[in-house]
């Protein structure tokens, strides 16, 4: 049996030093405005695991009226959310990932941040993938007020 999710997830930027990203640490002069760590690339895949497994979203499971996950590690999140989804009998397949951000530059972080994933979902570094593109400065994120992830999942199980 498989399954598909997607998710989606939208982060402001404030005046900082750096943004986490899949937890990596990219040097920035902002960061995200966030009741967690901000991590809205791990916020988007979580919601594609959870949508696979039709358990609703991060939002559902972690809210953040909940003082418990003030300054949350959104890694730890994933761990938990992955650990639902090998409740219900699945593993995961692949999980593809589009950064929106027309800044900072992604490129040099992309393999640290498949590494963190493929570690926090029990993956091969070849089942996880991250990507960057930029919306030629249109918009909210062009204008660098924020940053837009995507997040696509297949999970399987044996019938
Ligand atoms: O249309 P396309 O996505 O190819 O062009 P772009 O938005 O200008 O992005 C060009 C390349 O820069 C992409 O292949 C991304 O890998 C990379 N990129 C990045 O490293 N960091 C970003 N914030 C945006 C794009
Ligand atoms: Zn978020």
């Amino acid at each position: 049996m498989i399954r598909i999710g997607h998710g989606y997830d939208v982060h402001a930027f404030e005046p900082g030093e750096f943004v986490i990203l899949a937890g990596v640490k990219i040097p920035y002069q902002k960061q995200f405005k966030a009741h967690s760590d901000g991590d809205v690339l791990i916020h988007a895949v979580c919601d594609a695991l959870l949508g696979a497994i039709a358990q609703g979203d991060i939002g559902h499971h972690f809210p953040d009226t909940d003082s418990a996950y003030k300054g949350v590690n959104s890694r730890d999140l994933l761990k938990k959310v992955y650990e639902l989804v090998i409740k219900d009998g699945f593993n995961l397949s692949n999980i593809d990932v589009t950064i929106i951000a027309q800044a900072p530059k992604i490129s040099p972080f992309i393999e640290t941040m498949r590494a963190n994933l493929a570690t926090d979902l029990e993956a091969d570094i070849s089942q996880v993938n991250v990507k960057a593109t930029t919306t030629e400065k249109l918009g909210f994120i062009g204008k660098e007020e924020g940053i837009a992830v995507h997040s696509v999942c297949l999970i399987e199980k044996n019938a």
